[in-house]
């Protein structure tokens, strides 16, 4: 059993996060900037499993096993980099998108130095940064009836981490892992966000990523 912190764990990436690592039986911190906010959300969230979900503030989250990054793209840096000394030594998971809207669509945006997650770790050298969670559709992930049935991409610089992410992720109802290689896919991987939440768009669906021909 891993205790999870999720900064910024009171929206709906995070909550669909929570509520699927519990059901797998891992107990889960919510972080927040508002730690009533974030008790809350946790005691609306009914997971199937034995994990438990609470509400803590975001220093709280960081103190974690593990931690998901789920704040949006413009708060992450400024966010992680507060928490930087209890982020060291561990696995920091990015699940951030930098999106804007134009018209109809998502389109992405590429910070400096490439993609968030790459960003995130030149903000948190003594962390371990993988890309996950990415393309998942969040009101899904929330509602465990969905039937989801989604493939999770994954991307890091140091393959063990790379592979206990992928452990975590096959462990949570209605995801598989797909490990997919190092951080330079981290830039592709996360500007395809915003076609799959343009196709969403355009034809008022929930699709999701599931990559065919692959053998788990
Ligand atoms: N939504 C999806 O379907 C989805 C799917 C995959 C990945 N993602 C990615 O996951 C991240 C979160 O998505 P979301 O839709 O859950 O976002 P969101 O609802 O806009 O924000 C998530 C949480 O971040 C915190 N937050 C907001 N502004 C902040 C700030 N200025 N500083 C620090 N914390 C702040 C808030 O928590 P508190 O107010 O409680 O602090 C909020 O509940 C994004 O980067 C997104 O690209 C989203």
């Amino acid at each position: 059993m891993t205790t999870v912190g999720i900064l910024g764990g009171t929206g709906p990436a995070g909550r669909g996060v929570a509520i699927r690592l519990a059901s797998a039986g891992h107990n889960v911190v919510l972080g927040s900037r508002d730690e009533a906010r974030a008790a809350e959300v946790a005691a609306t969230l009914q997971a199937r499993g034995t994990g438990v979900v609470s509400g803590a503030s975001n220093e709280d989250a960081a103190n974690c096993d593990l931690v998901v990054v789920a704040t949006p793209f413009d708060s992450a840096i400024a966010t992680v980099r507060s928490l930087k000394d209890a982020l060291a030594n561990k696995i920091v998971i990015s699940m951030v998108n930098a999106l804007a809207r134009e018209g109809k669509e998502l389109v992405p945006l590429y910070p400096p130095r490439g993609s968030m997650a790459a960003q995130i770790a030149f903000a948190l050298p003594e962390s371990t940064i993988v890309g996950a969670f990415h393309h998942l559709p969040a009101s899904d992930m929330e509602n465990l009836d969905s039937e989801l049935d989604a493939d999770v991409v994954i991307f890091s610089d140091d393959a063990v981490a790379r592979d206990d992410v992928a452990a975590l992720v096959n462990e949570m109802p209605g995801l598989t892992a797909v490990v997919a290689g190092s951080m330079s896919l981290a830039s592709a991987i996360e500007a395809f966000t915003a076609v799959c939440i343009s196709i969403n768009i355009r034809h008022k669906a929930h699709s999701y990523v599931k990559l065919a021909g692959l053998q788990h």
